[in-house]
């Protein structure tokens, strides 16, 4: 037996931040706590939201203590300011990190205290439970679409010093937001470097989830959607930060791609997630560099559905065996990666080769890859890493 869930409500379209305040009142809220982080405040789009809910007479309290890779501790802190402020509604404003950490306070706002039951690795999913506030999620970046996802990753402080496990999932269909306002006019001003990361995040998600091994029409027709949406615009954005056209199909492909994972990750994110941490190289250009290996390594496995994936990706493969087409895949990743600026290797990112056996030790704890096509070993993990060095 599977169980599938679909997306919450989504309101798309530039300026619908603005309905913010609305969106609160039809929850009946009085007090939204909004969560974000200094890099979203300085860019002026938290002033945007603030805006939004003093439009129409709603009071608001705010925490900002949001690092990137959120730590247990500031997530403790945020249960704290929403309960003295006495709020009543979570609101999400910002990437991944902040989305997470969001659902995160959520979860403890009506869950006893502190994470470590929760906690996916510990059979946390039968542990939550649906009674939590209502959350809003407003992305500020297109890449992790964690406005639809059911995962929360969160770096656990208490494991830091076996330098094992830091980072943590917390997983449950609770974990989507009830409302994702999809505004691409706040991604207007997103720098380059970062429009190029976190656009490779959401092609990766896409391409994983669509070669995943779990039996899931829905997500596959999503995934392969979202791939031809991410592969017409992702150059667009990049060159030209201004395009709002562009920048609105950037942002629901990668909320499309999310929503496809629930069908499983694979192999590049196992990887990747190791990196983030200890190396320290962004999570969409780990995932950037280590997708065409992985491809490659998973190649006899899953060359079909790849041959699928350079269609999705605009590659007229007319004349091409189902080989040559999922090879043509492989050669449009690299080329994207040429033309975003990406780095030429993880030793070019910043990863010291000493790390690699500990990291692709750890890459196989990952739960990711157990849906990748192709089966994983831990020296699998060490030459992929090598591979991508
Ligand atoms: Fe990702």
């Amino acid at each position: 037996m599977l169980s599938y869930f679909l997306p919450p409500r989504i309101e798309f379209g530039d300026g619908t931040i603005q309905n913010l305040g609305e969106h609160v009142k039809a929850f009946d809220g009085k007090k939204p706590l909004l969560v974000s982080d200094t890099g979203v405040i300085n860019a002026g789009i938290l002033a945007k939201a603030i805006e939004a809910l003093d439009a129409v007479g709603l009071a608001h309290a705010t925490y900002s203590d949001i690092e990137p890779n959120p730590t247990d501790t500031s997530i403790t802190d945020g249960v704290e300011v929403y309960k003295a402020e006495a709020c009543d509604v979570v609101i999400a404003v910002g990437g991944g990190s902040v989305m997470d950490a969001a659902k995160a306070i959520r979860l403890l706002i009506t869950h006893e205290p502190p994470l470590e039951p929760y906690y996916a690795d510990v059979g946390g999913i039968e542990r939550i439970r649906g009674d939590m506030p209502p959350l809003i999620c407003v992305p500020t970046t297109a890449g992790t679409g964690s406005e639809v996802s059911q995962g929360a990753i969160i770096t656990d402080t208490s494991l830091r010093t076996t330098d094992r496990w830091r980072k943590r999932a917390i997983v449950t269909p609770f974990n989507m937001a009830n409302i994702a306002l999809l505004d691409p006019g706040i991604t207007l001003g997103m720098p380059s470097a970062l429009t190029a990361a976190t656009g490779m995040d959401a092609i990766t998600h896409g391409i994983e989830a669509y070669v995943a091994t779990k039996y899931h029409p829905i997500a596959e027709g999503v995934a392969l959607q979202a791939l031809r949406m991410l592969s017409a615009n992702i150059q667009r954005v990049y060159h030209n930060g201004e395009d709002v056209t562009a920048r609105g199909e950037m942002l629901l492909g990668s909320c499309m791609a999310a929503f496809s994972f629930q069908k499983g990750l694979g192999a590049v994110h196992s990887l990747a997630h190791q990196l983030s941490t200890d190396a320290p190289i962004p999570h969409g250009v780990a995932n950037a560099i280590l997708l065409p290996p992985v491809m490659e390594f998973n190649f006899s496995h899953a060359s079909e559905k790849y041959a699928e994936v350079a269609r999705a990706l605009g590659i007229d493969t007319t004349d091409m065996d189902s080989d040559a087409a999922g090879n043509a895949a492989i050669d449009k990743i690299r080329a994207f990666n040429v033309e975003l600026s990406m780095p030429a290797g993880l030793g070019a990112a910043g990863l010291d080769r000493r790390k690699i056996p500990k990291l692709g030790a750890d890459a196989m704890l990952d739960h990711c890859h157990k849906f990748n096509p192709r089966e994983c070993k831990e020296a699998d993990m060490i030459a992929l890493f090598e591979e991508a060095f």
